[in-house]
């Protein structure tokens, strides 16, 4: 690990918006199935580590481990890309919300795969060429994110990598994990500084585009033109925003 971990710089307070949503993690742990040793990477804070199994987290940042609670699982300083453990020394590895932040991640999933007889990972697919438009945040207000994504590698890549089968995974509209798109049907979430700081797109696109967005936004949500736009949506409990499983 060479440069500064971003969540050294953007991770404090990440525990005010990012918790384990239950339903989530109810798909996480069903596809961990009977793994006894499970090792988490890219753990963070903690969310969707299961109680009832023997976990060990890996986490690269310091202010991220620093908020582990009182009890966590222990924690290993360390990165996807190099995992210090042996060949297939776990049940099961899971990652969540993580990989899109790593450098290498075809090298991360790989690692994985050689410690861990089962690999189960959350993540966003931004690789088919609908994404854009699936999301009225991205395809109305903020489209920088789509160079957030660029070269990396896609999701189908990624699976054939570790031969893991590709799961949709219906996001609630009342998530209580508030990563970028959990709050697709309360839009002035988006509004409020905090829930923001707790989703690193914004920080990454930048203070011009993100105070664009929420301003316009803002506008829109007042005039009614966000509503009228987003009408359909406003009527279903959960929503396809390309969230996956891959499980291998
Ligand atoms: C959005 S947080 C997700 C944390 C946790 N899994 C969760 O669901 O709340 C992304 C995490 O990935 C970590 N991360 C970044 N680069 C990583 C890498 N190369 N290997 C492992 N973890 C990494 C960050 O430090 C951060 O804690």
């Amino acid at each position: 690990m060479t440069a500064q971990p971003l969540y050294d710089s953007i991770g404090a307070g990440y525990t005010a918006t990012r918790q384990t949503d239950p339903r989530l993690a109810a798909r996480i742990w069903a596809a961990l199935g009977d793994a006894r040793t499970v090792l988490n990477v890219g753990a963070g804070t903690g969310s969707y580590e299961p109680t009832d199994r023997d976990v060990t987290a890996v986490e690269p940042s310091a202010l991220m481990r620093a908020q582990r609670p009182a009890g966590a699982a222990p924690c290993v300083a360390a990165a996807a890309e190099s995992l210090p453990f042996a060949d297939q020394s776990f049940d099961a590895a899971m990652a969540v919300s993580t990989v899109h932040h790593w450098p290498d991640p075809i090298a991360g999933l790989l690692e994985m795969r050689r410690v861990a007889r089962r690999v189960v990972v959350f993540q966003f697919d931004t690789s088919e060429t609908a994404w854009r438009r699936r999301f009225w945040l991205t395809r109305d207000y903020l489209p920088e994110v789509a160079n957030l994504v660029r070269g990396r590698p896609s999701l189908a890549r990624q699976a054939r990598a570790i031969g893991a089968r590709i799961d949709p995974v219906p996001i609630p509209w009342d998530c209580v994990d508030g990563f970028f798109e959990a709050y697709w049907r309360r839009p002035e979430a988006y509004l409020d500084e905090r829930v923001r700081r707790g989703i690193s797109v914004w920080t990454r696109v930048g203070p011009g585009p993100e105070q664009r967005a929420v301003q316009a936004l803002a506008a829109d949500l007042a005039s009614g033109r966000w509503a009228e736009r987003n009408q359909a949506i406003l009527a279903i409990d959960e929503a396809e925003l390309g969230a996956r499983l891959l499980v291998a």
